[in-house]
């Protein structure tokens, strides 16, 4: 939510700070600013995306030290007025921030009483307000920033500067990421690595509660109470390359399409031939500890959940261990009852996303085990637990979630069969599942064949001013990822049932207006399937199934055929069908399929 970038150096900062914003801009897209210092503050900020504060960023917008920013409101509506920077009434001192401060209000009616003029509705405007108060006293920037935020309650990720120290940024982090990068003899920081993987692949992350000094020639890093930290630069393998269409029209599309290669990736080096097992070196837990847990909870958001729905049907199969998935926004807020034999499993593609963050911090304050399941290599989730598992599926733009889903879901596998192999999956079963994993890439590019089929199929339902998505114990979470995908991209509203409880309520709204895709798989619910397909039809409903066989056609209108894998793998592949639907149902109808209305990726905010 919202995306920060700071540059100092010898270089113009606000070319640097646009094709950084640029980079973020999947993180929040309704305005956009940026400030850089240059005998005094120079700024221009816009509601819109960061094409449009491109092109009324003049030539001569010269500086070598700024900040920008790209926004999803909180505090106010998107407006030239409420998008990011933020200035302090005598321009000295200016402002980016992600987050939300929650005490805005009465820090606001403070200032105001005492003479403060506010432009914007925003929370971060008391910000520059409450640093201009100090910062003349003050022996540093630093200081005052820090002064300013003892007296914040809630979320932030700051970058501030002072047109009268025109040679450095101040930055801050408390619950929204902050990432430093460092150059040759120029300095960076930025929201996520991808705002900085053209310039420099060596970073350090700020951990909540710090502060970091940038200048030209390097940085300082203080904990809250003013003491400086020692941080070891890492180096990310991410590279800018990664951040392109690759000729694709869509980010979606060409995530989408990447998932032979993301699968395999997650795999790699993983699978062991000789004893059928995972080798899953990051997990930190010996044999006899992965034995002994009587139950795993797994939390996540959105399709991370839904994921993890397909990840507690993995191991309660595979290994017979009680498991069920619970969104981790609910999770966090009921005060669970947190047990030494539970495994808790967190995922999260970007390792950032707040409810899940704040979950996994809930349980280690209560002493559980957690593991991650996380694709972003150093962010706050991934350092948060005590082990887990890496996707390597580099990194995921479009702000829907494909490859990071199947990744998951790949990687529950693999967690599965770590904990079957410990306990009482034979070995003759563990054979069966690596085979089954190993044929995923392949069978995956069969899959993208499909994809002329599939888009002339998303064309004949795409107007439909409601579609249901069902499939039973396997295939319910793939119907509910289904479901979500068509929301978020294509905004056609869908529901997602269980395909036994259609019956029992939903059936009601079945009828030629409603379309059913229906998760058929060839295991052995397949006779319960057809008959609710046929209870569908009977009420005038249309139905596309996504199976493995041809569907009779009085059970099914139109019907997507995927390659048959082991029945515990299943869902993986029936996953991928839907998304490409998806896709093409929000290319008919006009989206804007990488950005969709209202939504941001990383939600780092509650
Ligand atoms: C997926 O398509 C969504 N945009 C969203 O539900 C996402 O999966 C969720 O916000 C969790 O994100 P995370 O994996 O980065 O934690």
């Amino acid at each position: 939510m919202c995306g920060i970038v700071a540059y100092v150096g010898p270089k113009d900062a606000a070319p640097i700070l646009l094709e950084g914003l640029q980079r973020l801009e999947y993180r929040g897209y309704d305005s956009a600013g940026v400030v850089v210092s240059n005998r005094g503050l120079k700024m221009r900020k816009v509601k819109g995306r960061v094409a449009d504060l491109a092109a009324v960023v003049p030539a001569r917008f010269k500086g070598t030290l700024g900040i920008g920013h790209t926004r999803w409101a909180t505090h106010g509506a998107p407006s030239d007025v409420n998008a990011h920077p933020h200035l302090s009434a005598d321009e000295r001192i200016a402002v980016v921030h992600n987050g939300i401060i929650e005490n805005a209000d009465e820090l606001r009616a403070k200032l105001e009483a005492d003479g403060a003029v506010f432009l914007s509705e925003t929370d971060t405007e008391v910000l520059a307000h409450l640093i201009a108060r100090t910062v003349e006293d003050a022996e540093s920037l630093a200081e005052a920033v820090r002064a300013a935020l003892k007296r914040v309650v809630g979320t932030y990720g700051v970058a501030v500067i002072d047109a009268q120290r025109p040679g450095e940024v101040v930055v801050a982090r408390n619950g929204s990421p902050i990432v430093l990068g460092i150059g040759e003899k120029e300095m960076f920081a930025a929201s996520d690595v991808a705002a900085l993987v053209r310039y420099t692949r060596q970073v350090v992350h700020l951990e909540d509660g710090e502060l970091a000094v940038l200048k030209a020639d390097g940085f300082n890093t203080f904990s809250s109470d003013a003491r400086e930290t020692a941080k070891e630069p890492l180096t990310v393998d991410w590279e800018a390359g990664h951040y392109d269409t690759g000729g694709y029209e869509h980010y979606l599309l060409k995530e989408i399409s990447e998932q032979p290669e993301t699968v395999a990736r997650t795999l790699r080096g993983r699978l062991d031939d000789r004893f059928h097992i995972a080798h899953l070196g990051g997990l930190n837990m010996d044999a006899r500890e992965s034995r002994s847990f009587r139950r795993v909870k797994i939390i996540g958001c959105g399709s991370a959940y839904y994921s993890g729905q397909i990840g507690a049907q993995l191991i309660e199969e595979l290994a017979r261990i009680p498991s069920d998935a619970e969104p981790a926004s609910e999770f966090r807020y009921r005060s669970p009852v947190v047990e030494p034999d539970t495994l808790y499993v967190a995922i999260s593609q970007s390792g950032e996303t707040y409810d899940t963050l704040a979950a996994v911090q809930e349980l280690k304050r209560k002493g559980g085990r957690v593991l991650g399941i996380v694709n972003t290599v150093g962010s706050a989730i991934a350092r948060e637990v005590d082990g887990g598992v890496y996707l390597h599926a580099g990194p995921e733009v479009s702000v829907a979630s494909t490859k990071a889903f199947t990744s998951t879901a790949v990687a529950f596998a693999l967690l599965a069969l770590h904990l079957g192999r410990v306990r009482d999956l034979s070995p003759a079963d563990g054979r069966r599942v690596v085979q089954g994993l190993r044929a995923l890439p392949g069978q995956i590019e069969e899959i993208l064949t499909l994809e002329p089929r599939i888009k002339e199929l998303a064309g004949k339902y795409a107007d439909s001013p409601s579609m249901m998505f069902v499939g039973r114990v396997r295939g319910y979470p793939v119907a509910r990822e289904g479901a979500q995908k068509l929301k978020e991209v294509s905004y056609v509203h869908a529901e997602a049932y269980p395909a036994s409880e259609l019956k029992h309520g939903p059936l009601a709204l079945i009828g030629p207006e409603m379309p059913t895709v229906a998760i058929v798989p060839d295991d052995e619910l397949l006779d319960k399937n057809l008959t609710t397909l046929g209870e569908i039809r009977a009420r005038g409903g249309r139905v596309l199934m996504v199976g493995h066989r041809e569907a009779d056609p009085r059970l099914a209108d139109d019907c997507l055929v995927v390659p048959r894998n082991e029945i515990e793998l299943d869902p993986i592949l029936l996953s991928i069908p839907l998304q490409l639907f998806a896709y093409h149902a929000a290319v008919a109808l006009g989206r804007d399929v990488d950005k969709p209305r209202n939504l941001a990726k990383s939600v780092t905010v509650e």
